[in-house]
């Protein structure tokens, strides 16, 4: 998401106090054993919607409008059809009016949304400091208090693309660390592992690289194509994303760029070779992918929320993020994924391996 004002920056793995009832109910459901769906991945075709949306449930991250958490989501949360939810500046309660003002100041800035007591400095402050390294640990520390004190225990960040130019789209909210990968490198490393080690999930994105976007190449408002050759992807923009990994970040999330030096045909989030050979394959990267926001204009030629879900899905994609602030949004993606799994459409053995990965991460909070 790079629109300032729809920034999202806070996720939610049903695990916060203010859905704390939410996640009771949803843990409460004994009746169904995932860990037994997952070992008999063979008969999913023949169980009924109901459960198998139990088990899509964990490839699904809601949003809603507004600072009401609507009944519906409540009730899809009571059924087990909730993986997670993102955290919108709108959705801080009533309770917080200064930090409300705060996150709602912070999205008009067109910066990414800061909860009061966050980081206060840019990932550009950061990466043209004295001592970069130390000043992201320091951000990551600070990240992970604020977001610990909202009982939120992941954050879709750091970004780790290594912008070109000034005022390009990753500069010109200095979101970027830096032009010099290693320093990106340096900084998405230490802020992850500071961050995580303080509790709380790092998301790096935007995999494999949003920095050679220029100013108006923005995936939220339409389709980019990057033209970079892979040689330099390789060497600039995958640098960081190593070192994330080695670093053993949680979560990793594709661009919605279509990078035609290794993919000409499809977005990063929705590419088999992309997630299967580059990331799983040749990085090596095992733990969760989630997907860039699903309503993303990037998408435009690739159908509804749920088409280009179940394409993600397909593509090998863990986690679809319905961050549209619409419980329908979450819920048709769950209703297309369910779909696909009984038509046959996405492997259940594939599916199986996924919800096992995304199973690993939350026994982890
Ligand atoms: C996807 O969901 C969002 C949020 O509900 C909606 O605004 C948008 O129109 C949907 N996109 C498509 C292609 O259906």
């Amino acid at each position: 998401m790079h629109v300032p004002a729809s920034l999202l920056s806070l996720l939610c793995l049903l695990c916060s106090t203010r859905l704390a009832s939410v996640q009771a109910i949803a843990n409460g459901d004994k009746s169904i054993d995932i860990q037994r769906l997952l070992e008999n991945h063979a008969s999913w075709t023949q169980l009924p919607d109901n459960k198998l949306a139990v088990l899509v449930g964990y490839h699904v991250i809601y949003s809603w409008p507004g600072p009401m958490l609507p009944q519906r989501l409540l009730h899809l949360a009571k059924a087990g059809k909730v993986g997670g939810v993102i955290i919108f500046g709108e959705n801080v309660n009533e309770n917080l009016p200064s930090q409300i003002q705060s996150l709602q100041d912070a999205y008009a800035n067109g910066e990414v949304a800061r909860l009061p007591g966050g980081p206060t400095e840019s990932a550009k402050d950061i990466g043209s400091s004295a001592h970069p390294a130390k000043a992201a640990a320091s951000a990551g520390v600070v990240a992970a208090d604020a977001c610990r004190a909202y009982n939120v225990n992941g954050n879709l960040a750091p970004v780790i693309d290594v912008y070109r130019t000034e005022n390009d789209f990753d500069d010109q909210c200095s979101r970027s660390y830096s032009t010099d990968p290693s320093i990106v490198n340096r900084c998405g490393s230490a802020f992850i592992s500071s961050q995580q080690s303080h509790g709380v999930l790092a998301t790096a994105k935007h995999f494999p690289g949003l920095g050679a976007a220029s100013s108006s190449e923005n995936t939220d408002l339409g389709p980019v194509t990057l033209n970079v050759p892979l040689a330099q992807l390789r060497s600039i923009d995958e640098v960081p994303f190593k070192g994330a990994i080695a670093q053993g970040v949680s979560i990793l999330m594709p661009s919605w760029a279509v990078y035609p030096a290794f993919d000409p045909d499809r977005p990063a989030g929705l590419s088999r070779r992309w997630i299967q050979s580059e990331l799983r394959g040749r990085l090596k990267f095992e733990s969760v992918t989630i997907s860039d926001a699903i309503e993303a204009g990037a998408l435009e030629n690739y159908g509804s929320n749920a088409t280009r879900a179940v394409t993600a899905v397909e593509a090998g994609m863990d986690i679809a993020l319905a961050s549209g602030r619409d419980v329908s949004q979450g819920k048709s993606v769950l209703d297309g994924l369910v779909a696909a799994i009984k038509a046959g459409e996405v492997s259940s053995a594939d599916f199986a391996a996924s919800t096992k990965r995304i199973v690993a991460l939350r026994s982890r909070l």
